[in-house]
Order: C-alpha cells, then structure tokens, then sequence
C-alpha cells in the first residue's frame, strides 16, 4: 500500500491540477509496490501512466479539419522549462500582454500574438507552446502540417483557409508545428515550389489574421525562412541547447525526489550536445529503470548509462 504520505499529495496535485506531480508521486507508489513484490500492481500503475501521457485528443469540430487539428491537453508549466533567463522574460511578457491586452487596446496597440518559435529539436518549442496555452487557461491545438500537404496536395490553401476560419471562430493556442518539415516529407524533397506555395499561403493568412487567437509556428531551420517574413510575426524566439548551468538545473528538476548521492553538475557535462529533450528523456528512463530493479534511487552510473544510451541513439555527441 501507497504511505499516508504519498496518498495526500497524490490528493493535492489532484486539486493543485498538477499532473506532472501526480505521476511522480505514481511512479513513487509503483516503486513501493515493487519493492514489496507486488510487481503487476506496479507494472499497472506504470501502463496506466504511460498511457494517460500519450493521449492525445482527437477535436471533431469541423469535420474536414479532424485529422488535421488535434486538441490537447496542455500540462507543462512554465516553472518547468530551462531556458536562458532572456527567453524565459520574452514568454512572461507574451503572457503579461495577452492577459492585459484591454489596457493596449484603449491605446490602439495589439498584444503579440503571432509567435515564431526557432531552434534545434528537444530545445523546448513545442513546450513552450503547450505552456502559453495553460497558463492563459486557452485550449491547446496543433496542426499536423505534414498532413497538409502530402494527404491535400493541390488543395491546401483551401485547407489552411478552413485552419484559419477555425482560429477565428475558436479561440485557443494554435501551434503550426515543424512547418519546416514540409519540405523534407518523402516525395516531395524535390518538390521545393510546392513547399514554398504552402509557406507563402501560410504567411499570408497569418498577415491577414484578426482573431483573439494566439498562433505559434515552430521551425528548426530559419534558414528555409526568408527573413522578409520575419515581420509577419510579433515576436520571434530563438532557442538553444542547454548551457551547463541550464543542463544541471534540468537534471535536478527531472530525478526529483529519485535524486541518490551524486552531482547533478558533473553528469551534466558529460552531456554536452544534447538537447533538453535528449537529457529529460535520459532522466525519465534512469526513473523507470530505477523502479523496475526495485531500487529507491537513481544513481549516478545509471544516469550516464542513459544518457549514452541517447548519444548512440542520435550520432556520437557525448565527449
Ligand atoms: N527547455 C526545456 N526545459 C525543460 N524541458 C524541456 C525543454 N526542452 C525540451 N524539454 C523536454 O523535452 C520534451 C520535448 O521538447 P519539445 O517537444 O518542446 O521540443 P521541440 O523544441 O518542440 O523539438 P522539435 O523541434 O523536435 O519539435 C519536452 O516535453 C520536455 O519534457
Ligand atoms: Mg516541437
């Protein structure tokens, strides 16, 4: 059975709306279990975890829209992310602009609202896309772009034109995620004029948009991007991989409460390279690996092990 302890917190994250902190304090009690031998309540509670955190939300409001809009549940919190103390003001000051926008509006001044968002992978994009939704309580939508192009080849103005009736009508946090990845899809590679059609519909119809809604788009290579397109958006954020300082603090945030004797400082440097997502995912998996051996903390061997495990996965980047 979980401790006293574990059940009142589990309670309160509940009321809190913390989810992060409930599958914590899950995966704390899965670890107890397993400790006390009852490996398939602790292999149920895992399964239940994994799969509420991949679940996302198919919308059906439009229903030529359905498999290219999905709704999700927002759940990151902006205490969360570990970006540079200058990006973290930049996203407080669209928070602060968009939750007082009546006080620009009597002097005719729009808050920002049309995000470009650019960076490697892992680096916190979508993220923090996911985190301006929750905190300004707004539904979270993502359009799966790719789908746009290679399922409505030839018809996808009219497609974005129906994407952008719904920003209108809806409002909501609406992230056009990897739109660079257009370009890259399988066949179309060659394809470049048909990219760039979709690109310039796509910046037009952000130009002309009025709507209440906040609009991200997430690339991680500007460089597809004319800069002359830059001023179509209110503000553009550039994300980076992870100083040392920023990797250590993000290693601490992520073992949590599973944090054995070791520096969170000396493991960070050995993952020099990697992204945020990369480490948090290294993290995740020392947690789990931890629990399935029935220990109670992570260590430090274990750690590296992971974080190895992710440098082989993704090209020899750890020194
Ligand atoms: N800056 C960050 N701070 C804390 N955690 C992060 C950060 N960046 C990424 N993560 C972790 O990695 C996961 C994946 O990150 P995310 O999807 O935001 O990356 P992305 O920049 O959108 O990458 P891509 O370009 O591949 O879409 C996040 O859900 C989070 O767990
Ligand atoms: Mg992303």
């Amino acid at each position: 059975m979980a401790t006293a302890e574990q059940v009142k917190t589990l309670i309160k994250s509940h009321f809190d709306s913390d989810p992060d902190r409930f599958s914590t304090i899950a995966l704390q009690i899965a670890a107890h279990e397993a400790r006390q031998g009852h490996s398939d309540v602790a292999n149920e509670i895992r399964i239940i975890i994994d799969h509420a955190k991949n679940k996302p939300v198919r919308i059906t409001f439009h229903r030529e829209l359905e498999d290219l809009v999905l709704e999700t549940e927002p759940h990151n919190r902006f205490n969360e992310l570990v970006v540079s103390d200058s990006l973290k003001n930049r996203i407080q000051r669209i928070l602060r602009e968009y939750q007082q926008q009546h006080k620009l509006k009597k002097h005719g001044i729009g808050h920002r609202r049309k995000l470009l968002l650019a960076g490697p992978p892992g680096t916190g994009k979508t993220m923090t896309a996911s985190i301006i939704a929750k905190q300004l309580s707004l539904p979270f939508y993502t359009i799966l772009m790719d789908k746009l192009v290679t399922k409505y080849m030839g018809e996808t103005s009219a497609k974005l034109r129906q994407i952008f009736d719904l920003i209108d009508r809806q409002k909501g946090v609406y992230l056009f995620d990897e739109f660079d990845a257009i370009g890259a899809e399988r066949g179309l590679e060659n394809d470049v004029g048909e990219m760039r059609r979709v690109l310039n519909a796509f910046l037009q119809f952000i130009e002309h948009d009025k709507s209440d809604s906040l609009i991200v788009a997430a690339t991680n290579n500007l460089t597809l991007l004319d800069q002359a397109l830059f001023r179509r958006f209110d503000d553009v954020l550039h994300y980076k991989l992870p100083t040392l300082k920023e990797a250590t603090l993000l290693i601490d945030n992520r073992i949590g409460t599973f944090k054995g004797e070791f520096s969170s400082e000396k493991i960070a440097k050995k993952a020099i390279k990697l992204s945020q997502g990369e480490i948090a995912q290294a993290c995740d998996d020392a947690i789990k690996e931890t629990i399935l051996s029935d220990k109670q903390k992570v260590t430090e061997e274990l750690i590296l092990a992971m974080l190895k495990d992710r440098t082989d996965a993704y090209g020899n980047r750890v020194k």
